[in-house]
């Protein structure tokens, strides 16, 4: 178990990656392929397309993946693969090239929970030990977590509705972000950080911020985005906007929603950080912050809660923008740490790992 290479491959979504660790968790090999052009082009994800792309990109992904290793299965230790959560029919696909892969080569496999390799990917690059409170934001999910080992996670809290990454992404499509040239090829999320950052007046629009009167940790998004889909509406009349045009305020109105989240983000980190302490759940020497997923690579949100952070002590961490997205390096991982202390390896009987999505 010292010297173990660990394949990882990740299909819960719209990427298709795969990517090769050794022990140490240097990177040896890594291959994403991206579907986002081809669901923006559709206007979202439609799942029998995501699997199509998946089931047609998955071998290649994985061999190219080899290639760049200069490795061959016999160097390999174990496959890692996404079981849940996730699209079922492209976590499918994943699922199904892993366990023909482990027949054809011999290789244990390991189920690995899409949102635990996000929280455990900070890890590889950093001196993070458990426990270690993390806050996990993405197109899909939006959560509060206490993370005690390599698979052992109290949830404190997660979104009653939709997801912050959902909302930008919806937002950027109903204001016709992609409208603009250096816009067009960019997710909801990089789009509407990029016009924020252009906004002239931060006091025009005045959203509602989710939840402040609730005693938990849980998020809201919904009542956020619908606000703000009534002030685009409102602002198209008052404008006689047409189609394919933007409204003036476009900027200001992203950096109201961008303002919003991260006061929520921050308001529900800062009562997960309470309970915490509370509850001695994190000693002085482990107030440790994880932020990651999709919308942690937005600069805006990771600045205010490293304020956060800094105002109650906490060290804060971000795995890089390729890590914080969906990734094969973060399943890899996740293997690698489970494959070192011996947990879900599953050598024999792989028929009994089945996508519960
Ligand atoms: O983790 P991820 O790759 O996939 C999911 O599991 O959802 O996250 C993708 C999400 C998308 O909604 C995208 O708009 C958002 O992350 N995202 C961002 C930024 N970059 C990606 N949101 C805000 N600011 C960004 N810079
Ligand atoms: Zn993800």
């Amino acid at each position: 178990r010292n010297c173990a290479k660990i394949l990882g491959i990740e299909t819960s979504c719209d990427d298709t990656g795969c990517a090769i660790i050794n022990e140490k968790g240097d990177i040896l090999g890594e291959t994403l392929h991206s579907q986002n052009l081809i669901h923006l082009r559709y206007g979202g994800i439609i799942p029998d397309v995501a699997q199509d792309l998946h089931r047609k990109y998955i071998e290649p992904t994985v061999h190219k993946t080899l290639e760049l290793a200069q490795l061959n299965w016999l160097d390999i230790a174990a496959i890692a693969v996404t079981l849940e959560p996730g699209l079922p029919l492209s976590l499918a696909i994943g699922m199904k090239y892993a366990k023909h892969l482990s027949r054809k080569y011999n290789k244990p496999l390991i189920p690995v929970h899409h949102m635990e390799a996000h929280a455990l990917v900070a890890r590889m690059q950093h001196n993070i030990s458990f426990p270690y409170l993390t806050l996990l934001i993405s197109g899909g999910h939006c959560l509060l977590a206490l993370v005690q080992g390599v698979n052992k996670f109290q949830l404190l809290g997660q979104s009653i509705d939709c997801a912050p990454g959902e909302v930008f992404d919806k937002v950027a499509r109903r204001m016709k972000l992609r409208n603009i040239p250096e816009y067009s090829q960019l997710c909801g999320g990089r789009a509407v950080e990029m016009a924020a950052s252009k906004a002239t007046d931060l006091n025009l629009f005045q959203l509602p911020l989710p939840l402040v009167d609730h005693k938990d940790c849980n998020f809201s998004f919904n009542g956020l985005k619908t606000s703000v889909m009534y002030q685009l509406f409102r602002k198209e009349k008052e404008h006689s906007i047409e189609a394919d045009k933007l409204i003036p305020e476009a900027n200001d109105l992203c950096a109201a929603l961008l303002m919003t989240t991260s006061r929520h983000l921050v308001h529900r980190t800062q009562r997960a950080m309470d309970f915490c302490h509370n509850n001695n759940l994190l000693p002085d020497e482990k107030k440790q912050l994880v932020v990651s997923g999709g919308v942690a690579c937005n600069n805006y949100i990771f600045n205010t809660l490293t304020e956060l952070c800094n105002e109650f002590d906490y060290k804060i961490y971000r795995p890089e923008p390729k890590l914080c997205t969906d990734n094969g390096v973060m399943i890899a991982w996740n293997g690698l740490e489970k494959w070192q202390r011996n947990i879900d390896v599953v050598s024999k009987n792989i028929n009994s790992l089945d996508i519960k999505a």
